[in-house]
């Protein structure tokens, strides 16, 4: 396994997921992490990640000495070659000029971290490497043991080596798409010099994550509020084969959700899996707590509260439950570990509906805490969940209720999913979907004048929502081809009544948020 200590850098989660792409278990953990809980993690390599201080300044963060006694190999990126060279003797100035964006580095010599590994050939027989630069200060004089092994025209010390105590630095970011050999020169350094094997792949996590539930939770009863979404489907799955009749879900229908949603989740998982699901119907409670209420912030606080309530009451008669199950993952411990510590370099609110009863007193279980969403994918493929499942479109937590702007209606919630429904269809039938990251319809609580065969109609006005985005918090409108979104316009103002009229949202993020409330 490979330790990940952050300097602080926006890309350094970046190098845990390359290294996990590479089969390899890693954990990120603070630059500050001490020693002993280095010692006791044992690690087979250490990597040290970017961060944007200033290793020249006094006072910046360094990583525990210990570090460079392990016997292990390290690799130091960016800012966390910098530290490297100034904790083993060598000196680090600011440059003369700061490098920003694509740079070429020439590959010196014959280091094992880079041989043979390179974009073009010099004239002269060099490799060079188009790689992702981002610093402003640089490593001036080599500690002792160490040699050149890369180079640019701004940084003379762009990587270097000390191949026998298995020491690497490199200037520029292996761990960013831009860097096109970055995922081999980082598989290059675990699996050839840490010697790290590919075992971490979703046939082994699964296999681990059982072995450790079955011995956290030993015979006790679980229980799991199971919404439909990716990770807490794959907690059930993952539990249900773990530990069978002792896990319990708990799937609360609203009356807020898609389509079809509440039946394909009891036939996926009560019907299919055999899974004991406990199915609630607070339609009628939900929206009668949402009568009147038109504030998104106070709607979103009711659905919220709520929740916790139905769910409350639910396991209150379940006798004999110990634990409850969470469908927390990777992103969200190191996001709230940050937050904490106050070292967060991407601080990102959370507003899943849903929330612990506290008063329950139960012991959590959360079997999904070290994985990275595209690894909680693959296991749930392979634990035989649907891939339509296991790749659906994200949906938030209130639901259809941030989608009817204003009061909630019952009858605006059924014209809304038929709209949304038809929208979905499409885009999977002209295999759009998978090219958008999300995509959704609005209702809108105004009308609009049209005319439906020989009748003028005022009915209301469904938005469609589209958006190509990696990471939720920035966004691009998805530029869907005008054939198509006339399709879906004619599909629905033909099929759902109570529309006249559809509009499509061209609206980035920002300014705008993705959804519309
Ligand atoms: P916004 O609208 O903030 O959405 O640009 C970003 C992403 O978050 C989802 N979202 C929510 N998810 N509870 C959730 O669980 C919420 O209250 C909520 N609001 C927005 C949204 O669907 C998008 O994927």
């Amino acid at each position: 396994r490979i330790l990940i200590l952050d300097f602080g850098s926006q890309y350094t989660q970046l190098i845990a997921r390359r290294v996990r792409e590479a089969g390899v278990y890693c954990e990120l953990h603070p630059h500050d992490m001490g020693a002993s809980a280095i010692r006791e993690f044992a690690p087979s390599g250490v990597i040290l990640s970017g961060g944007h201080q200033s290793v020249h300044q006094d006072a910046t963060p360094r990583a525990d000495p210990l570090v460079f006694d392990l016997g292990v190999p390290v690799l130091g990126i960016c800012y966390g070659m910098q530290t490297m060279a100034a904790q083993l003797g060598g000196n680090v100035a600011p440059a003369a000029h700061r490098e920003y964006g694509y740079a070429q580095v020439r590959a010196r010599g014959h280091s094992r971290l880079l041989r043979d590994i390179e974009d073009h050939t010099s004239p002269e027989g060099y490799g060079l490497l188009d790689v992702w630069m981002s610093h402003g200060d640089r490593v001036e004089a080599l500690p002792a043991g160490f040699q050149v092994i890369a180079e640019t025209a701004n940084a003379p010390l762009a990587g270097i080596a000390d191949e026998e105590r298995r020491f690497y630095g490199v200037q520029f970011h292996p761990e960013v798409t831009h860097t096109r050999q970055g995922q081999r020169i980082i598989e290059r350094f675990i699996h050839e010099i840490c010697g790290c094997g590919r075992l971490w792949t979703p046939g082994n996590i699964i296999e681990d994550s059982i072995a450790k539930v079955r011995d956290q939770v030993g015979s006790d009863a679980v229980l799991l509020g199971l919404s439909g979404g990716v990770d807490s489907s794959v907690v059930a799955a993952l539990l249900h084969r773990a530990i069978g009749s002792q896990l319990t879900c708990v799937f609360v229908d609203n009356g807020l959700l898609r389509l079809g949603e509440g039946d394909q989740v009891m036939s996926t998982f009560a019907r299919h899996m055999g899974v004991r699901v406990i199915r609630v119907d607070a339609e009628d409670r939900f929206l009668g707590r949402l009568k009147g209420v038109t504030d998104p912030e106070q709607k979103r606080k009711i659905i919220g509260n709520t929740f916790i309530e139905v769910f409350d009451d639910e396991a209150s008669k379940l006798a004999n439950v110990q634990w409850l199950a969470q469908g927390t993952i990777y992103p969200d411990v190191i996001e709230s570990a940050g937050a904490k510590s106050g070292k967060a370099t991407v601080i990102k609110s959370h507003h899943n509906v849903g929330g612990l009863p506290e008063e329950m007193n139960l012991k959590l279980v959360e079997p999904l805490r070290e994985l990275f969403k595209d690894e909680v994918r693959k296991i749930g493929v392979e634990l035989g969940l649907p891939s339509e499942m296991v790749y659906r479109h994200p949906f938030p937590g209130p639901g259809l209720g941030v989608r009817i702007l204003g009061e909630v209606h019952k009858e605006d919630a059924i014209t809304l999913r038929k709209a949304d429904h038809i929208f979905i269809e499409e885009l999977r039938r002209a295999d759009l979907y998978d090219q958008v990251s999300q995509a959704f319809a609005v209702f809108l609580p105004i009308r609009s004048v049209g005319v439906v065969g020989d009748n003028r109609q005022y009915a209301h006005v469904i938005a469609l929502r589209a958006v190509e985005t990696l990471d939720f918090m920035t966004a691009r409108w998805a530029h869907l081809p005008y054939d198509f979104l006339d399709l879906v316009c004619r599909r629905i103002v033909n099929e759902v009544p109570g529309v006249s009229r559809v509009v499509y949202d061209i609206t980035g993020k920002p300014p705008g948020t993705i959804e519309w409330e």
